[in-house]
């Protein structure tokens, strides 16, 4: 028997950031439209532009000007540029955007921007209308990503209405999903997926 022992990775379980990118990685393929609903620092406008390939498209979103400009050149840097539009614009109205059922994913990841000041954070209002943009714009079999944060103020009151929402899908005939780390000290971030059933 072999006796060797491993250090702990301390990235497993993965965190629902890598979980997302993890699952997406083998849904999304090239020459998708893929869309990023909160661009933040650019980690998941990357990732899809890696996803869709050269002939592939992606669509990233953000209110705050510096989170798009760090986006940008974190994808200008990577030389992905040309597969990736950035709007200055709340993802409550990314479903003009793109025609009803044309992406393969949409990517959201709640709360505000690691590192800046805490006033600009996603709100359940425009969250919900994001997320209803996202079902209008993925086709059957696309994949809808959240990463809800209910540790901060007013990100439980986000996070329940957001797994609401999906519950919702259930009953039209969306596979749905939580994953999220159990028995921890604080409450801990957790991952919702969608796969949009047939319309
Ligand atoms: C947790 S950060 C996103 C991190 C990002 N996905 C990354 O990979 O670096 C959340 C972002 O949502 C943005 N945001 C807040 N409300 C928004 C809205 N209504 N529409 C689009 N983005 C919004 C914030 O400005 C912030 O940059």
């Amino acid at each position: 028997m072999n006796q060797t022992s491993r250090a702990a990775d301390p990235l497993l379980p993965p965190r629902p950031t890598a979980l997302a990118h993890l699952i997406l990685r083998d849904v999304i393929l090239a020459g998708d439209l893929a869309l990023d609903a909160t661009a933040g620092n650019g980690h998941d406008t990357l990732f899809l532009a890696e996803c869709v390939g050269a002939g592939g498209r992606v669509l990233a979103f953000d209110v705050q000007a510096a989170a798009l400009a760090t986006a940008q050149a974190r994808v200008t840097s990577a030389g992905l540029q040309e597969r990736v539009g950035f709007f200055l614009e709340s993802h409550a109205g990314m479903a003009e955007h793109a025609p009803a059922g044309s992406a393969a994913a949409v990517m959201f990841n709640l709360g505000y921007l690691p590192g800046a000041p805490h006033e600009v954070v996603t709100a359940p209002a425009t969250t919900l209308k994001g997320l209803e943009c996202a079902a209008v714009l993925l086709k059957a079999g696309g994949l809808l990503s959240v990463v809800c944060y209910p540790g901060h103020p007013g990100g439980a009151a986000e996070a329940a209405a957001v797994e609401q929402w999906f519950a919702t899908r259930a009953d039209m005939g969306w596979r749905v999903a939580r994953y999220g780390a159990i028995a921890t000290r604080r409450p801990a971030p957790f991952l919702l997926l969608g796969c949009k059933g047939p319309s």
